[in-house]
């Protein structure tokens, strides 16, 4: 087989078998194609696209170019939940001690990814103490008796993905829905899930602009899902604005923890029954959305999903009286809050930009080795739709450094006010197949 020949096949829009799909990985990943045959090859998927066979044998052949975690001493059936990227997303911190409280087991490796905010990861390591970095046996053994553990990805999972993806950032390939299927769902793969839920996020804070490439996209997923033996299904939820009220790495421990004590922001409550109960229907510990449903309200209100967050934190090393003091983990030297400079209805609270603060301030990573402020971020008090009054606070900023025009500047920029404007809809549709 020549990689030249190949990527005439894909330049003319014909289909590459699995062979020739697995020959291209095992040899990109083994340095025998060079990075310029490769990014030939992948601006012609970029234009030709990719059928659901091909895809599949993409992530597949990704998935397995270098460890694939089993998690098959684990009982139960492992499901992991992923979402395309949001800002200000506390759903993972919730839904992990949540759908274990009813017995779903959660296994779950996360990334830190280089959000404008921190990924899980980060926002974990805010809590004094917590181990993000756990032998396999010891990672497995607590799954086992606790049901919950969430530990940093191996630096091995999917090599195939990591080169590709850098590849694809400097051949402005990135944003091709097959790539981007295959991407994450052999990172999925590769961890180890039996069954898989993925919130898609569309709007101005997500990868997928507009719902028609989102719907694409998680239709794709969960098609490819499917032909690789994986239950799969995805939610397509709105992320014009930020999820939820917090946006910053301590800050969004606090948001989980006052969720899981039954005081969370509608929207964040309502993200988390609705990805929950897919993965509690998906794990067999319910027969149908409403039960799964009604499982994870009673876990909620009767505190046992509070009490698993806190052993799950103990478990790993954590400080676990941040369960009853959270006030411990706001430790910015600054609070300052932002006035409306009218009185009338929330309009726009642009997601995109709301994130960039909060990175300015010290919440995300510009590049992989800049280092993180827990204790910074924002806190919203009002969301679109909400009324205000004028010399009302919309939001506090929480920083470390007293100079915060810039900040401001732009944070007022992309907050509108109007006279009325209406609360976007929070999920647009689910995808089963
Ligand atoms: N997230 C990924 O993991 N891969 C992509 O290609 C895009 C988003
Ligand atoms: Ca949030």
């Amino acid at each position: 087989m020549r990689m030249v020949d190949l990527i005439e096949k894909k330049r003319d829009g014909g289909t590459l078998s699995e062979e020739e799909i697995q020959f291209i990985v095992t040899k990109y990943t083994e340095d025998q194609i060079p990075d310029y045959q490769m990014s030939a090859l992948l601006m012609a998927i970029f234009y030709e696209d990719m059928t659901d066979e091909e895809i599949t044998a993409l992530t597949l052949a990704m998935a397995h170019s270098g460890e694939v975690i089993d998690l098959s001493s684990i009982e139960g059936i492992k499901v992991d939940k992923h979402s395309t990227g949001g800002v200000g997303d506390t759903t993972t911190l919730i839904l992990a001690p949540l759908v274990a409280s009813v017995g779903v087991p959660v296994a779950k490796m996360s990334g830190r990814g280089l959000g404008y905010t921190g990924g899980t990861l980060d926002k974990l390591e805010s809590i004094p103490g917590f181990q993000i970095e756990l032998p396999e046996e010891e990672f497995i053994r607590l799954v086992n008796e606790s049901q919950v553990a969430v530990i940093g990805q191996s630096g091995n999972l999917a090599p195939a993905d990591k080169r590709l993806y850098a590849l694809r950032d400097v051949t402005a390939t990135v944003n091709s829905i097959p790539l981007i299927a295959s991407s994450i769902m052999s990172k999925k793969i590769a961890a180890g899930a039996d069954a898989i839920v993925l919130d898609v996020t569309t709007g101005d804070g997500a990868f997928m602009k507009n719902l028609e490439d989102a719907r694409r996209l998680a239709h794709t997923m969960v098609r490819i899902g499917k032909l690789a033996d994986r239950q799969t299904m995805a939610v397509i939820s709105d992320m014009s604005q930020p999820l939820g009220e917090a946006i910053g790495n301590s800050l969004e421990v606090v948001e989980a923890i006052e969720t899981l004590k039954g005081n969370g922001p509608e929207d964040l409550v309502e993200m988390c029954y609705a990805l929950g109960s897919q993965m509690v229907v998906l794990a067999d510990k319910a027969q149908n959305l409403e039960d799964a449903r009604q499982l994870l309200e009673e876990a909620l209100s009767s505190g046992e999903a509070l009490e698993k967050f806190k052993e799950m934190i103990r478990n790993q090393g954590g400080d676990d009286s941040v369960i009853d003091h959270p006030e411990k983990l706001l430790t910015a030297k600054y609070e300052k809050s932002l006035l409306a400079k009218r009185s009338g209805t929330v309009t726009k609270l642009v997601a995109n930009e709301l994130g960039i603060a909060a990175m300015m301030l010290g919440a995300g990573r510009r590049t992989k080795e800049e280092s993180i402020d827990h204790a910074v971020g924002l806190k919203l008090h009002k969301k679109v739709g909400d009324t205000v009054e004028e010399g009302e606070s919309l939001l506090t900023i929480y920083s470390n450094t007293e100079a915060l025009q810039e900040v401001t500047e732009l944070l007022y920029q992309h907050i509108e006010i109007g006279n009325n404007g209406a609360e976007p809809p929070l999920i647009h549709e689910i995808i089963t197949e």
